[in-house]
């Protein structure tokens, strides 16, 4: 999508026009429409044709050839920056072939705030899965132009850069996570991140592979991985390695399929677990927004990447794995291999880099879908303050991520082994979600070695129901949604 701001009046194409309930006087929303649309637009709110209810839309075509779109906002005393994203996701997703490529949105007297989300929700919308698909003909990439008041034109422009970068970081995101899970392996994430680092000269990407895992003692990678004729491996990204100090790491879970392994799952929607890489795929998808953003500062990304096979090669329930930290696991049932992967790339994160913070994004539990369902990420921390602040993050830019217990409860429960220091399964299943985070807690290193050290500041987000699935998600028609991109490049680059 080629999209910007201009203060002239001229239109480009089909009229785009956002109208709240029950406007009635549209002289200066109008401003620039041609005679014919105006009284057709106004004929339309005068008999209630078209009321302004929120998601509502109204095509019109003129008597002379002109379009228009019109799109509702609801009740202006109720909206905020979401109206205005749902809004501008909900042209593209009406748009139809007969509106043509070339839109003028008129957003005269509008907030900036709000002109920057009805673009954002435009542009990530404005995505297409369809590289398996016979297309008869490409359509058009879409040319649009904003209308709005001079003073604020060119801040709008300077955020609709900013939002290019932050939206092919989402977009890749929902590419690597709707890719087929035969093309979709460890190593071919690991190719693309390769691929991709050559783009950009302050990035770079290391690639441990199994056999160096093996070698390494990435016992949890190794064991989930191993059942598989695709090996796994651990694929490092580092944006701007030579800034020195302290820095986020994030670390994705990157099962490009569960079949949940010799605890084979059942057979229905089975397919879905190609998304189980959906936390790496966040990690990549954010990465590359804060490389095409333009971004100085130092990140590091971590991707454990592995499929989970039943095979003769694969880990039995029973077996105990030694991890990256010397810690040991019980594992008592393949089918929770998230976390095994997790506990060697927290370990990592937490040991080989100066790590200002952990955050993990993994699609680790049904639990935490049974909890939240498909509305809010699963948000467990060890630090009060950073659970706030990331919380705080994913409301702004409407990506909820909620609070959830770390109790000791739970982390007893997930030490209990009789044979090893921790076990992967809790002794019941209540809870499942909380006891999987207690679990990934036991991994994350403390900041020094004194007796009394802390830990590093760390959180867990269980993306299960968040990555796919999510109907009432205006960004996204279906499949992956790329979540949490937006969050992590304002928690990152604004807090
Ligand atoms: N990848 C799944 C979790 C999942 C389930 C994600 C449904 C999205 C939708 C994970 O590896 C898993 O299988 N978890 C088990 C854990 C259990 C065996 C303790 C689960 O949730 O059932
Ligand atoms: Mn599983
Ligand atoms: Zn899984």
């Amino acid at each position: 999508m080629q999209i910007s701001a201009s203060s002239g009046n001229n239109i480009n194409g089909t009229i785009i026009l956002p109208l709240y309930q029950d406007t009635k006087d549209t002289s200066q929303l109008s401003i620039g429409v041609p005679q014919s649309l105006k009284s057709q637009i106004e004929q339309v709110l005068s008999s209630g044709d078209f009321d302004g209810k929120e998601s509502s839309t109204l095509t019109l075509y003129g008597s002379d050839s002109g379009k228009a779109m019109l799109i509702g906002l609801g009740k202006e005393s109720k909206a905020n920056g979401k109206t205005f994203r749902d809004a501008g996701a909900t042209v593209i997703a009406k748009h139809s072939k007969s509106l043509g490529s070339d839109l003028t949105a008129t957003l005269h007297g509008h907030d900036e705030s709000n002109i920057v989300a009805f673009a954002e929700g435009m542009m990530l919308r404005d995505y297409r899965y369809d590289h398996y698909k016979k297309v008869d003909e490409v359509p058009p990439e879409f040319n649009v132009r904003l209308n709005c008041d001079e003073a604020i034109t060119n801040t709008i422009n300077t955020h609709l850069t900013q939002l290019n970068a932050i939206v092919s970081g989402v977009h890749l995101s929902r590419d690597l996570g709707n890719c087929p899970p035969n093309d979709m392996y460890p190593m071919a994430f690991a190719d693309k991140a390769d691929t991709w680092a050559r783009d950009f000269p302050n990035a770079t990407v290391e690639i441990i592979s199994f056999e160096e895992a093996q070698r390494k003692g990435m016992g949890g990678l190794v064991a989930v991985g191993m059942g598989s004729a695709r090996k796994p491996c651990m694929v490092i990204f580092t944006l701007n390695g030579e800034k020195k100090g302290k820095h986020p790491v994030l670390v994705g879970k990157g099962i490009t399929f569960d079949t949940g392994g010799i605890s084979l799952k059942p057979g229905a929607n089975m397919d879905e677990m190609k998304y189980d890489m959906g936390g790496s795929a966040t990690v990549f998808g954010t990465m590359h927004a804060l490389a095409s953003s333009g971004y100085e500062g130092k990140v590091v990304g971590i991707t454990c990447m592995a499929e989970n096979m039943p095979s003769s090669n694969a880990q039995r329930p029973g077996d105990v794995i030694k991890t990256l930290s010397g810690k040991t696991i019980e594992v008592l049932n393949t089918d929770a291999e998230g976390r095994l992967v997790l506990a060697d790339g927290l370990w990592k994160a937490g040991t080989d880099f100066d790590a200002e913070y952990i955050i993990d994004f993994a699609t680790l539990t049904g639990a935490c879908v049974i909890a939240l369902g498909h509305e809010a990420t699963g948000l467990w921390s060890n630090n009060e303050a950073f659970s706030q602040r990331i919380h705080q993050a994913s409301k702004d830019v409407d990506e909820l991520a909620w609070p959830m217990p770390l109790l000791p409860a739970f982390e007893k429960d997930m030490t209990d082994s009789k044979i090893a220091d921790t076990r992967n399964l809790g002794g019941t299943r209540w809870g499942g979600a909380n006891t999987a985070a207690a679990f990934l807690k036991q991994f994350v290193p403390n900041q020094s070695d004194d007796e009394d050290a802390e830990q590093i500041t760390w959180a867990h987000m269980d993306i299960a129901g968040t990555y796919w699935g999510a109907s009432s998600n205006k960004m996204v028609g279906h499949g992956a949604t790329g979540v949490h991109v937006r969050t992590l490049f304002k928690l990152i680059t604004e807090q």
